[in-house]
C-alpha cells in the first residue's frame, strides 16, 4: 500500500515551531511557562501541564514565580508585555511566528515614520492584540484602528493628509482583506498596504484536494469540533468517496483499508504531529523509531550547503526545514536576482531546495540562507563550460540596460553589449525585454564580473550558412521568391534568405517603370528569376519570357491595323506611343496630321490617348511606326508607308548624328 501524508498536514509551521520549543524546554528541565495556551488543542495543553508546563495569562503571575523560562506563543505579544516579562528576570524564549514578527516590525517602523496604522482583523484575537502593542502612539492619542467589517471601513475617517499603513491578521480571509482595502483606498489617502496574510491554511486545503484526487482512501485527522478539519474532510470527501474522519489512531478501523492501494493522510491545524506520524506508521508499517531517526539533527556553519524542505512560503520569504534546531530563511533578495517575483508562484510547501548558509543565526534565531548565490555559483560553472565549449545558450532577457542586455542563467548574470546584440546597429533595444534569445559566451571572467555574451556571432554565422546554402542551389534562370528589403531609385534589393539580389528598375516589368517605390514596398514578397550571378552579386529580373509582349505583337500590330496607345514621350521628330507595357511605337512628326506640324508637342500631350494606323512593323528590330495622317487619307496608304519608312530612316540617322 502506498501511503501519502500531506506535508502541510497538522500544525502550520509557526505553531509547530512554538510547540517544539516547549517540548525542548521541558526536556532541558527547570520551570517552564507559556504565555497563554501554546496551541488551541486541549490534549496537547493538558499533556504539557502534566509535564509541569504552567500557562500564565498576565505578566504579574510571573512576578513571584520561581525563575524559569517563559515561552511566547506563535501569535506574539505586545512590546510592553515583552518588556514586563523580561523585567522579572525569567529567560524569554520567543516563539512568535516569523510572519507575525514581520508585522510587528513593519507596524513599528511605519508608525515611527508617522503613518496611521490600520490592522484588518479581529480585535480580540491575541495576534491582533499583540500587533497593536507595537504601534508607536503619540501623546495625542492612539494612532491605529482595527477594522473587521465593511461598515467599519466605510465609516473610517482621519484627516486626509494623514498617511496610512494597512496590514492584516495572518489568518484573515484574503478576499475580504482586498475588499476592505479597496473601500479605504477610495477615500483618497496616501496608503502603504502590506498583505501579511499567511497562506498556510489555503496550502493545506490545496494539498489535501490534490492527494484526495489520486487516492483510493483518505484519512482526515482532527478534533470533531475543529472547523478547519471539517472543511478538509469536506474537500477530500468530494474527491475521494472513501474518506474517513478520525481524531486519533484508535478510531482507525484497519480492516476498511485492506483493499486500498493508495491511501492519503491529512490533518487539521491543531492536530499534533505525533498522531499524524502514528497513523502514517500504522498505515505504511514503518516503525515509529525509523521516523524519529529521520529527524536527525545536523550541524551547520556559514558557507555550508544544506538541503531542506519548504515549510512555508510568503511573497517575500521562504522558511526551510534543514534538519537543524532552527529553520532556515531565504528572503526574496537571496532567492533571485529577478525583480517582481512572487515567491509563492515559484516555490510551494514540500519542495526540496538546496541553499548556502550565510549566517547560522540571523539575529532572530533563524538560519539565514541564500539560494541565489549557490545557484549563481552553479550557474557560473555552467557558463564556464559553455564558454569553453562555445555552447549556444538560450535565456530570457531580464533587463535592458543603457549599454546592452542582461540575461540570467541559473542566477548567474550575463551581459550582452549593444554592439554584440545583432549584426546591425540597433538603437532601441527595448524590444528584447522579456524575449528569449540565443548567444555564446565570448568572455568569461567572473572575478571581474565580466561574463560577456555574443548574439551577433550566431547571427553572422547563421547568415553565412544560409548564404552558402543559397549559392549552392542558385542557378541562372531559376525562379526565386524573396522579400523586398530596400528600395532605391535604380532598383530594389530582394532578400533571398541568405543573400540579397538586385532587381534593377529596367528588369521590373516589360513596360516602363517610373519609380520603383510606386511598384513595391518593403516587406512585399516578389517572384523573380535569376538573370545573372557574378561573384556574390545576384541580378534578378521579373521580365519572364512567357510574358514578353512581343510574342504576339506581329498579329496585334500588323501593318494596316488601327491601334490605340498613349503618348509616352516626345522628341522633335516624333512622339513615342505606348501601345501596351513593353511595346512603344513611333508616330513621326510628319505623320501626325495632313497639315504641317512643326513639333509633336505643338499638337500632342504626354499621356494623351491617340488612335493611329500601323504603317510599319519590324519584329527583329522591335520597331513599329504609326500614322494618324494615313487614317485621314486612306487612299494614299502606300505612299504614307513609304514616307513613314523614310522618316524612320531619317530619325535613325538623326539619332546616330546626335
Ligand atoms: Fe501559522 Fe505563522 Fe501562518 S503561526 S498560520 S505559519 S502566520
Amino acid at each position: 500500500m502506498k501511503v501519502t501524508t500531506a506535508k502541510s498536514a497538522g500544525f502550520c509551521f509557526g505553531v509547530h515551531r512554538a510547540v517544539d520549543v516547549v517540548y525542548k524546554e521541558v526536556e532541558n528541565g527547570g520551570y517552564v511557562y507559556t504565555y497563554g495556551p501554546i496551541i488551541h488543542n486541549e490534549e496537547v495543553v493538558e499533556e504539557l501541564k502534566r509535564k509541569g508546563v504552567r500557562v500564565i495569562n498576565s505578566p504579574e503571575e510571573l512576578k513571584d514565580a520561581p525563575k524559569g523560562t517563559i515561552i511566547l506563543r506563535s501569535h506574539g505579544v505586545t512590546e510592553a508585555i515583552y518588556q514586563k516579562l523580561a523585567s522579572y528576570g525569567h529567560e524569554i524564549k520567543d516563539a512568535t511566528c516569523p510572519f507575525v514578527k514581520k508585522i510587528h516590525k513593519v507596524v513599528r517602523e511605519q508608525s515611527e515614520q508617522g503613518r496611521y496604522i490600520i490592522i484588518i482583523g479581529n480585535r480580540n484575537h491575541p495576534e491582533v492584540e499583540g500587533i497593536i502593542g507595537w504601534v508607536k502612539n503619540t501623546d495625542n492619542g492612539n494612532r491605529y484602528s482595527v477594522i473587521q467589517e465593511e461598515e467599519e471601513a466605510k465609516s473610517f475617517s482621519v484627516p486626509l493628509d494623514q498617511k496610512l499603513c494597512i496590514v492584516s491578521q495572518t489568518t484573515y480571509n484574503y478576499k475580504k482583506f482586498q475588499d476592505l482595502v479597496e473601500i479605504i483606498s477610495k477615500k483618497g489617502y496616501d496608503i502603504f498596504v502590506l498583505n501579511t496574510i499567511c497562506n498556510a491554511t489555503q496550502e493545506r486545503q490545496n494539498e489535501a484536494y490534490q492527494i484526495a484526487k489520486q487516492s483510493d482512501a483518505m484519512i482526515v485527522i482532527g478534533g470533531k469540533a475543529s472547523s478547519n478539519t471539517r472543511k478538509l474532510y469536506e474537500i477530500c470527501k468530494k474527491e475521494c468517496e472513501n474518506t474517513y474522519y478520525i481524531q486519533k489512531l484508535d478510531d482507525l478501523d484497519l480492516n476498511l483499508f485492506k483493499s486500498f492501494r493508495n491511501v492519503g493522510i491529512t490533518a487539521g491545524a491543531s492536530t499534533p504531529n505525533k498522531i499524524i506520524k502514528e497513523v502514517h506508521t500504522v498505515m505504511s508499517e514503518k516503525s515509529f523509531q525509523q521516523l524519529l531517526d529521520e529527524e536527525e539533527v545536523v550541524k551547520i556553519s556559514a558557507g555550508d550547503i544544506v538541503e531542506g524542505t519548504v515549510l512555508a512560503v510568503k511573497e517575500d520569504e521562504i522558511i526551510l526545514n534543514i534538519g537543524y534546531k532552527s529553520e532556515g530563511i531565504i528572503t526574496k533578495n537571496e532567492f533571485t536576482n529577478s525583480p517582481n517575483v512572487d515567491l509563492t508562484s515559484v516555490v510551494k510547501v514540500g519542495d526540496k531546495l538546496q541553499a548556502k548558509v550565510l549566517k547560522v543565526n540571523d539575529g532572530e534565531g533563524q538560519v539565514a540562507l541564500t539560494y541565489k548565490r549557490l545557484a549563481a555559483e552553479k550557474g557560473n560553472k555552467r557558463l564556464e563550460e559553455a564558454f569553453n565549449n562555445q555552447e549556444v545558450l538560450t535565456a530570457k532577457v531580464s533587463a535592458v540596460l543603457n549599454g546592452g542586455l542582461s540575461v540570467i542563467i541559473d542566477e548567474a548574470r550575463v551581459f550582452i553589449p549593444a554592439s554584440l546584440v545583432s549584426d546591425t546597429y540597433e538603437k532601441d533595444l527595448s524590444k528584447y525585454n522579456g524575449k528569449e534569445i540565443s548567444f555564446v559566451i565570448t568572455e568569461f571572467n567572473p572575478r571581474k564580473r565580466r561574463i560577456i555574451g555574443n548574439r551577433k556571432q550566431l547571427i553572422v554565422a547563421e547568415k553565412e550558412k544560409l548564404k552558402k546554402e543559397l549559392f549552392d542551389k542558385l542557378t541562372v534562370g531559376a525562379t526565386v521568391e524573396g522579400t523586398v528589403k530596400n528600395i532605391t531609385d535604380f532598383g530594389a534589393f530582394i532578400d533571398l534568405g541568405g543573400a540579397d539580389g538586385l532587381l534593377h528598375i529596367s528588369e521590373m516589368s516589360w513596360g516602363r517603370v517610373e519609380n520603383p517605390k510606386k511598384l513595391f514596398k518593403v516587406g512585399d514578397t516578389v517572384k523573380t528569376f535569376v538573370k545573372s550571378i557574378q561573384g556574390d552579386k545576384i541580378a534578378l529580373s521579373m521580365k519572364f519570357e512567357d510574358q514578353n509582349p512581343w510574342i504576339n505583337a506581329e498579329s496585334k500590330y500588323a501593318v494596316g491595323n488601327i491601334v490605340t496607345g498613349v503618348v509616352a514621350r516626345m522628341t522633335d521628330f516624333g512622339a513615342f506611343v505606348e501601345l501596351e507595357p513593353g511595346i512603344d511605337a513611333l508616330l513621326h512628326v510628319s505623320q501626325i496630321s495632313k497639315d504641317h506640324v512643326d513639333k509633336p508637342s505643338d499638337v500632342l500631350k504626354i499621356g494623351q490617348e491617340i488612335t493611329a494606323k500601323v504603317v510599319e512593323f519590324n519584329k527583329e528590330e522591335k520597331k513599329i511606326s504609326l500614322s494618324i495622317k494615313a487614317m485621314e487619307a486612306p487612299e494614299k496608304e502606300s505612299e504614307v508607308a513609304e514616307e513613314a519608312k523614310e522618316n524612320v530612316a531619317e530619325e535613325a540617322s538623326a539619332q546616330v548624328t546626335e
